[in-house]
């Protein structure tokens, strides 16, 4: 399948405000006239929706670490065939709160599996298809932690198998994205996540409209040169 679009995620550790920004960000883009795919992981469609309640249910108990990225990998299998490719062939900008930086990030770093494990799956499953663009909201483990918690107990609901993980999971996984970031600095971004919810939109907006605008410069470019 041809690939027109552009594939942009968002990442980062529980309990950064990474949904919430992900709404706005989504909702500013089709303001703007662009045609966007707002997608999530693990889920984005009906069998990675029941492969997220195998994840995140507390009553799953403990996951062999292979088996938990096995599935998410299946997940996302089904999600790049079924959503994110033909969005991309349609030329839609894909937004997709999460994606494979999770899984290098709790999986790989997280769970420990190392980064080779993960990128076994990763370039048998996702392929070329890799994000053009990832934001990391980027917020001190133990202030994310306690706002994640905080929101469950506003929900009233129990905490989820990752959420209830130890600081130190949550803290190789922060760090796993701050190796992320520093390795691939072209595509991945660090957002600071500890400012107000305006802030930081403005500053995600900002990123968002600065790569876009140079993707459109360049494929004017690209299509004046090869016609
Ligand atoms: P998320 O949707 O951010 O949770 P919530 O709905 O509570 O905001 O993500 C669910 C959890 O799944 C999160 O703790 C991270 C985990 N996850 C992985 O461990 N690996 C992955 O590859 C993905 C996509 C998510």
């Amino acid at each position: 399948m041809r690939r027109r679009g552009i594939f942009i995620t968002l990442e980062g550790i529980d309990g950064t405000g990474k949904s919430t920004q992900f709404r706005l960000l989504v909702r500013y883009l089709r303001r703007r006239g662009y045609r966007v795919c707002a997608t999530r992981e693990p889920g984005g469609t009906k069998v990675g929706e029941k492969v997220r309640s195998i994840l995140l249910a507390s009553c799953t108990g403990k996951l062999a670490p292979l088996a938990e990225l096995a599935l998410i990998y299946a997940a996302r299998a089904q999600h790049l065939e079924e959503v994110v490719r033909p969005a991309l062939a349609r030329g839609d900008v894909v937004v997709s709160d999460r994606f494979n930086d999770a899984s290098f990030a709790y999986q790989g770093y997280g769970r420990q599996l190392g980064v080779a494990t993960v990128q076994a799956f990763d370039r048998v499953i996702s392929g070329r298809t890799q994000p053009d663009l990832t934001l990391v909201f980027d917020l001190e483990p133990r202030v994310a932690l306690a706002r994640a918690h905080g929101r469950e107990a506003r929900r009233n609901s129990r905490h989820g198998r990752f959420e209830t993980q130890g600081h130190a999971f949550h803290q190789r996984v922060w760090r796993g994205y701050l190796e992320i970031a520093r390795r691939d600095p072209a595509r991945v971004r660090l957002v600071d996540a500890s400012r107000p919810v305006k802030d930081i939109q403005a500053n995600v907006r900002e990123l968002v409209d600065l790569f876009l605008g140079r993707q459109k410069f360049q494929r004017g470019r690209r299509s004046r040169n090869s016609g």
